[in-house]
């Protein structure tokens, strides 16, 4: 699990480190298979972050240098396994529980209450790019509160991510209280267990929230999407400023044809979108609603 250091940041035995001497080519060769395979567009200034993820891995494989590192992925990686631990490796998973909390109050104010009153009884949400679970505890948190006959309602969230770690972390449902300082008290006691003994200072989502996530493993950049949707809520929050402006606006367009007409976007503060008024329109900060009447 990764929370963005700076380059300041880093030990200096990392830095003493031999593997973590990049070459200008080891580092275009690596930055552009990183993007192939995950959509994420590694800046210049990005380089010794990148050196200090990989050089777990180096380390790990007792690989002397990012040339072998390299080789291993192009050519002795048949079933995708290092692939796999190289993406779990550089991505960022930082997340809170009611991180951006104004998305949380416009499902309760608005969202909730107009799906209340509609005949519909089925609720779909995708947490796309979902980290360690905190983004789509917190929706199940407010679905809850919201909904007090919740076992008439037939609602279902899909929390996906590329790093297997932190979905296995998010599926564990089992979080340091330090963690939960952003969860009211309140809701802490009503969806939380706390451990005690070896378990002490950790606390266990409910099992009623569990029940209503799915913890799935997607690559926004693959072709074709397993679900059909439609969705009427997407978050994809504090992702899209990973990816450049070609794939974001890709991206943006399929989650459009995700949403059903009037679902909504909610995409993390730095992801303000232009030149998608004909499909959104603003309808708060950094909240989106895909216009009914687009094809
Ligand atoms: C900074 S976290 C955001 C977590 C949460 N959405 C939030 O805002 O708190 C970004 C997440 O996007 C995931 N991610 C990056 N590239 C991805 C891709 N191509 N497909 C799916 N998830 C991806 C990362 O693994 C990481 O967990």
């Amino acid at each position: 699990m990764n929370i963005e250091p700076t380059e300041l940041d880093l030990p200096a035995s990392f830095l003493r480190d031999a593997r973590l001497t990049i070459t200008d080519q080891e580092f275009w060769k690596l930055r552009h298979f990183i993007h192939e395979h995950t959509g994420i567009a590694l800046a210049d200034h990005k380089r010794a972050l990148v050196c200090a993820r990989l050089a777990k891995r180096l380390r790990h494989l007792n690989l002397a240098n990012y040339a072998e590192y390299y080789d291993l992925l192009m050519g002795r990686d048949p079933e995708g396994h290092e692939l796999a631990e190289m993406i779990n490796a550089i991505t960022t998973n930082k997340t809170d529980f009611f991180r951006e909390s104004h998305h949380f109050k416009f499902l309760t104010d608005h969202v909730f209450p107009a799906l209340r009153a509609s005949r519909q009884r089925r609720i779909r949400i995708w947490s796309a790019g979902s980290a360690t679970g905190e983004e789509a505890y917190t929706i199940a948190m407010t679905v809850c509160e919201s909904f007090q006959t919740i076992t008439e309602w037939d609602i279902k969230i899909l929390a996906s991510d590329i790093d297997t770690n932190v979905l296995d972390f998010a599926a564990r449902g089992v979080y340091s209280l330090e963690s939960l300082q952003r969860v009211p008290e309140e809701l802490r006691s009503r969806y939380f267990s706390k451990g005690s003994g070896t378990n002490q200072g950790f606390a266990r989502i409910k099992l009623m929230l569990q029940a209503m996530i799915r913890f799935r493993r997607l690559n926004l950049i693959d072709g074709a999407w397993p679900m059909k949707g439609p969705f009427d809520v997407i978050f994809c929050r504090n992702v899209l400023i990973y990816f450049d402006k070609s794939l974001q606006r890709k991206l943006l367009t399929r989650f459009a044809e995700m949403l059903r007409p009037d679902g909504y976007l909610m995409l993390g503060h730095a992801e303000a979108i232009h030149g998608f008024e004909p499909i959104y329109r603003a309808v708060g900060h950094s909240i989106y609603q895909r216009r009914a009447d687009i094809s």
